[in-house]
């Protein structure tokens, strides 16, 4: 396991298969994948198996992947964090991320966890790494439209808003948002 990040409130660690109850429980809540859809597993040995087969290879990379999200002054867990290569999305070729070299942030916390600048605090470190890699050339993320408080964590991550797209099964755009280089 890499070394965990910290920042003022939050302590960021790599994921791990044992991890997958709170990804479940995380996921059962219909507020929280309210802008998101249906869970991608429909038990927690599902988000285990995915953990096991997606999620630890990226940690190969010096700081690609998924990171747990925990309060550092109780260790409560909190949500998760990630950054990896664009074209890994699930709707990469829809969103038009196909260079690895563009970085996604994305994230999702538990309700008890909202409006405190949580997804904030602990995305920040992240895209200050990616960016101060020279292979990153952009770092991009997309949500409904709908999502206000979601739109507004990427804003304050310095992203802009570049594109509106219709997926496949959603019944609104989704924003495609964008904080390149050359702005630095
Ligand atoms: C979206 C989410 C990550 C935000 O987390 P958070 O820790 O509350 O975010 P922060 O507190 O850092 O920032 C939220 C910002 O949105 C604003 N906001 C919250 N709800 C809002 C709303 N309905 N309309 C407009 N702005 C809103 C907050 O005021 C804050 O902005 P401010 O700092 O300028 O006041 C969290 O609600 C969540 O996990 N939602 C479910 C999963 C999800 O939607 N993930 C993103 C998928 S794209």
């Amino acid at each position: 396991m890499r070394e965990p990040l910290v920042t003022d409130r939050l302590i960021l660690r790599d994921i791990a298969e044992a991890d997958a109850p709170l990804l479940f429980d995380l996921d059962s809540d219909p507020e929280v994948m309210r802008y998101i859809g249906p869970r991608p597993a429909s038990d927690a040995a599902g988000y285990r198996d995915r953990t096991r087969t997606v999620y630890l290879p990226q940690q190969a990379h010096p700081w690609h992947g998924v990171r747990i999200v925990l309060e550092r002054a109780r260790g409560e867990f909190l949500g998760w964090v990630f950054v990896r290569p664009a074209p890994g999305a699930k709707s990469a070729r829809e969103l038009g991320w196909t260079r690895p070299d563009e970085v996604e942030v994305g994230y999702r916390y538990r309700r008890s966890a909202w409006g405190r600048g949580i997804a904030t605090e602990a995305a920040t470190p992240l895209v200050q790494i990616a960016l101060a890699d020279p292979a990153t050339t952009a770092v991009v993320a997309c949500a409904l439209a709908g999502n206000a408080a979601s739109l507004r964590v990427l804003e304050k991550l310095g992203l802009v808003r570049v594109a509106e797209v219709m997926l496949p099964d959603t019944s609104e755009p989704t924003v495609k948002l964008a904080r390149r280089k050359s702005r630095e």
